[in-house]
């Protein structure tokens, strides 16, 4: 906590900001990537599946994450429906998920009409309790989708053990934690599928795009079917569709950015986490306690997670917000919802067949999505706060957060003062 610092005014109350200039801002894109557009281009047409581009990003992929065999798809939320189709998850199915995610989690569970099964936050962070997971496993479940929220990671060695233990298949969502590690694995080779985004917000931006990392050949060859109508583009492939297939084939000109873009991504990671371990070293000094991480974890910072700790400090987490973004530092409250209170699973536990385009089966029962059975995620939604980082935010940058947290941090104490100071006076 700073000491001997004069109260300052806050933005907030009408004082000057600590900073006025943008945070983290800078190109998404580089000079190589539109090279190798001009390249795809410069051919006959935007060549189609397992074209040159896309066979080279997979090789790419498959060497820098780790992975025997990538598949790519045509966004993170179609890997996700790819990987869970080839788990096995089908009509009635379990598939069990953490409370806070995005969309693309939930929609290739719900095309597969299985049924996500909620598992509470682990306590101060964002992402599934790994100890929560057992009473939750019926002779139903399929998978378990371990979600790794904002760069940070769900406790992977655990969940393994379990789901080996009921031999159950894990598909990671890792759609904002490209190379992430724990142990100096990378997130997305722990499960029997680790599945990617690259869309225009990810640490890999090619527009759209995504793509699943897995183990064994039959799953991925499975994978490649699946996702392309079923066409015979391998050796070996059955000549004719063998089951029923979709099309989320990805864009070769989306293959030709993403790869020159994935060479830059252990450079733009090592500095996310530069800018995160100065983050961590700064909230030290004050009543703040980081995201949660399992031993041996390495995040790769999509945003860098904190809260107020409530044993040392009483402030509304929500003021604290305001008032540091009012000095000019993007800080939210809650960067992740709390799924389970979206209108839609408020429907499904009214009438588990609400939508014509959702049939889960008798598996699925009145009352089954109850919000106050996720205690750890209503405290995470009202008091995890996030700074977005990315390779554009310097260490200059982060001195400006030290700057901003010993103002607010200064000037909400001494109100808090004046205010008990004042309470006694009216009291004597
Ligand atoms: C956690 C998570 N899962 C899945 C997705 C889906 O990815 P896409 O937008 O590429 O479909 C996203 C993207 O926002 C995500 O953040």
């Amino acid at each position: 906590m700073p000491k001997r610092l004069k109260p300052l005014t806050l933005a907030l109350d009408g004082g000057t900001p600590t900073r006025t200039a943008p945070w983290g801002e800078g190109p998404s894109h580089y000079a190589g990537e539109i090279e190798a557009l001009r390249r795809v281009l410069a051919g006959p047409a935007i060549p189609l599946a397992r074209s040159e581009p896309i066979m080279q990003f997979r090789a790419a992929a498959a060497k820098l994450y780790g992975a025997a065999h990538v598949v790519t798809t045509s966004s993170g939320t179609t890997a996700l429906q790819v990987a869970l189709e080839a788990a096995g998850v089908g009509p009635g199915d379990e598939v069990i998920v953490p409370t806070m995610t995005d969309m693309g989690t939930f929609c290739g569970i719900f095309a597969l009409n299985a049924i996500p099964v909620f598992c509470d936050a682990v306590a101060g962070g964002l992402v599934m309790d790994a100890a929560k997971l057992p009473p939750l496993i019926t002779r139903r479940t399929r998978a378990i989708v371990p979600v790794h929220n904002g760069g940070y990671m769900a406790d992977m060695p655990a969940i393994m053990r379990l789901a080996r233990k009921h031999k159950i298949k894990v598909v990671e969502d890792c759609a904002q934690a490209h190379l992430a590690a724990i142990g100096g694995r990378t997130l997305g080779t722990f499960g029997d599928f680790g599945c990617f985004s690259t869309n225009d917000t990810k640490h890999v931006r090619s527009g759209e795009g995504g793509f699943v990392l897995c183990r064994s050949v039959r799953d991925a060859r499975h994978m490649d079917l699946y996702a392309d109508k079923c066409y015979p583009r391998f050796p070996g492939a059955p000549k004719k569709p063998a089951f029923p297939p979709l099309n989320v084939r990805w864009n070769a000109l989306a293959a030709a950015i993403a790869i020159e873009q994935i060479k830059m991504l252990p450079a733009w990671v090592a500095w996310r986490r530069r800018v995160g371990d100065r983050l961590l070293d700064i909230i030290r000094d004050y009543p703040l306690l980081p995201h949660p991480v399992p031993e041996g974890a390495a995040p790769s910072y999509w945003w860098f997670a904190f809260r107020l700790d409530p044993e040392r400090c009483r402030w509304s987490p929500e003021k604290f917000a305001e008032a540091v973004r009012a000095e000019g530092l993007p800080c939210r409250l809650g960067p992740q919802p709390n799924t389970v209170r979206w209108n839609l699973f408020r429907k499904l536990h009214r009438d588990p067949h609400a939508f014509r385009n959702y049939r889960p089966g008798p598996g699925l029962r009145k009352g089954a999505y109850d919000p106050r059975r996720f205690p750890e995620t209503t405290r995470a939604c009202r008091s995890v706060l996030d700074i977005p980082v990315n390779q554009h935010v310097t260490l200059d940058d982060t001195e400006d957060v030290r700057r901003v947290f010993d103002k607010v941090f200064v000037s909400l104490e001494s109100t808090k003062m004046i205010e008990s100071q004042a309470k006694n006076a009216g009291k004597s």
